[in-house]
């Protein structure tokens, strides 16, 4: 981490990576970096929300090259539970400066047991202990990849990669607001990449209403971390059965718009999340949108194209870095 920049000040760039102890990355040595445009090869240099970090000269510095990307670390279980059939909780031992990298919203890592790399599955990071030096994780067993988290026990060993900080689209908003009014809506385990921004929210003084669909996930488990966070939550049932938005979801979007809430953070699927911002933006031509980040992420590095979105006819983002506007987003997926 480069001494002198606050941590939270990378939100407010494009890109989840820079300033971080791994930039510039391998996209600017190869002439692609989201930020900078020397690095891109332009003769002017249009970093004016880059603040004090130079990637430009932080590669020279390094002879053209990136700095070390993030390595493979081989971590222990320290804690496993299945919470019903379908989740499985793992406590996972790792660095001190691996934690303390992602407390922030929105960080996640990719984990995987099988020693070939085609089976890392990217998750949320929930919870965060320095102390002990741990991080809590959530796995949906959905697949041939989280299939093999199934078996895992305590004493077990797992290889991780990261930290990487994409998980939450539009979190420049959600960091600026401060001393005001928020809602955060979920629905089963879109709670817990939610729940960052809930603390995130509530540590910056804002006034929080929480509604959960628990859907699928524990009620217990979702219960058990929001009563640590002073907010209000309201249980609500977010769709029907055919994927409609219910009119109690319709009636808490329009009242959350006329209320003074200021911001709504969306911990929804894709599908639902165009719903209710399309919803939202009928009733309310300034409401802040914040969502987690459902892209399908391979690499996480901006590499391997799995996230990427076409914005316009020239312009394809990469979710695993770049940020992007939420209402932006709506329209591409
Ligand atoms: S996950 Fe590979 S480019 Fe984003």
């Amino acid at each position: 981490m480069l001494k002198g920049v606050q941590f939270h000040l990378k939100v407010y760039t494009k890109c989840s990576n820079y300033a971080s102890e791994t930039c510039p990355c391998i996209l600017a040595e190869a002439g692609h970096c989201i930020v900078c445009s020397m690095c891109r090869g332009e003769d002017y240099c249009d970093c004016y929300d880059t603040l004090t970090y130079c990637i430009y000269q932080e590669l020279k510095n390094n002879g053209g090259k990136s700095k070390d990307q993030h390595n493979i670390i081989r971590c222990e279980i320290v804690h496993e539970k299945m919470i019903n059939e379908i989740y499985k909780h793992l406590r996972l031992k790792v660095p001190r400066h691996v934690v303390d990298l992602l407390k922030m919203p929105g960080s996640f890592v990719f984990i995987r047991k099988n020693e070939n790399a085609y089976y890392d599955v990217p998750i949320s990071v929930f919870l965060t202990d320095m102390e002990n030096e741990t991080i809590d994780l959530i796995v949906k067993i959905i697949g041939v990849k989280t299939e093999e988290f199934k078996s895992l026990k305590k004493g077990d060993n797992l290889y991780l990669r990261g930290p990487y900080h994409n998980g939450i689209l539009g979190i420049k908003d959600l960091s600026r607001l401060k001393g005001s009014k928020a809602a955060v809506i979920c629905k089963g385990i879109g709670f817990i990449p939610s729940l960052g921004v809930i603390k995130t929210l509530c540590r910056d003084d804002n006034e929080v209403t929480v509604y959960l669909d628990y859907g699928t996930f524990s009620e217990e488990l979702m219960d058990a971390f929001i009563s640590k966070c002073n907010v209000n939550i309201r249980e609500i049932s977010v769709c029907d059965e055919k994927g409609n938005l219910t009119e109690e979801m319709k009636s808490v979007l329009v009242n959350e718009t006329g209320n003074g809430c200021k911001l709504i953070h969306f911990g929804l699927s894709d599908y639902l999340l165009k719903k209710s911002v399309s919803f939202v933006k009928d009733h309310s031509s300034s409401m802040m949108i914040s969502n987690n980040n459902n892209a399908h992420m391979c690499c996480g590095e901006g590499i391997c194209g799995s996230c990427a979105v076409d914005k316009d006819v020239n312009t394809i983002v990469h979710l695993c870095k770049e940020q992007i506007d939420p209402y932006d987003y709506i329209t591409m997926i």
